[in-house]
């Protein structure tokens, strides 16, 4: 969809939610609008940019390529990533990404163009989640502990336009709808928030703390 207006409109509330003086603070949140206009940080996405913060192009796209989550190339309508990084990868994040990449015929960050709903794959770094490795995401939303089977499961589920449920988080909605929620723009779904979120091995030392009586030292008060 061609940016408009209103993606201008949106960009430059964005712009507004900083400080007077720190504007290109918005270049991120403003990098995930354009992805859910154009699906990837699109020529016209950069000019807008540059154009919004009265920065040059160039400075837009020095930004833009050196974030993985920003795309140079059209994402399909979902992005499946799976971590390849140290932990997940020795437990079977790399078999995952093999047979998922030879299952869609696509390496990383290429989209499928045969039948069934377009599909992004990448290999990511470290997903923030190694106590359920290995992961693999789809919309930047959670599948844990999973299996070769299991994450082929997922993407012909996917391919045949469904939208499986997350270990946990929001329920799957789409790459663009997503990238809105990631520009800051809040989530029109009633029940996205009320989904679960953190489980039990992220808690674990939380819960140990807790039963344990053990204390942090109070941080210090930041100096002037
Ligand atoms: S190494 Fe895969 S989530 Fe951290």
């Amino acid at each position: 969809m061609p940016l408009t207006d209103q993606t201008r409109v949106d960009a430059e509330s964005i712009v507004a939610r900083y400080p007077a003086g720190h504007g290109r603070s918005a270049l991120l949140p403003m990098l995930h609008l354009v992805q859910a206009e154009e699906g990837y940080v699109s020529p016209a996405g950069v000019a807008l940019c540059a154009d919004v913060l009265g920065i040059t192009k160039a400075e837009v796209a020095g930004v833009a390529t050196f974030y993985t989550m920003y795309k140079r190339r059209p994402v399909g309508q979902h992005i499946v990533s799976v971590c390849t990084n140290t932990l997940c990868g020795l437990v079977g994040g790399d078999e995952i990404y093999a047979r998922v990449s030879e299952q869609l015929g696509v390496g990383h960050n290429e989209t499928t163009d045969g039948e069934g709903t377009p599909l992004t794959l990448e290999h990511a770094e470290c997903l923030a989640a190694c106590d359920y490795a290995p992961v693999v995401t789809v919309d930047y939303e959670f599948f844990d502990n999973q299996t070769v089977d299991g994450a082929l499961q997922i993407v012909e589920s996917l391919q045949r336009g469904e939208k499986p449920t997350p270990t946990r988080g929001a329920p799957l909605t789409d790459f663009r709808a997503t990238e809105r929620l990631l520009a800051g723009f809040p989530d029109p779904r009633p029940d996205a928030s009320t989904a679960p979120t953190a489980g039990t091995p992220t808690l674990a030392g939380l819960a140990h703390a807790g039963t344990s009586a053990t204390t942090v030292p109070a941080t210090p008060a930041a100096e002037d």
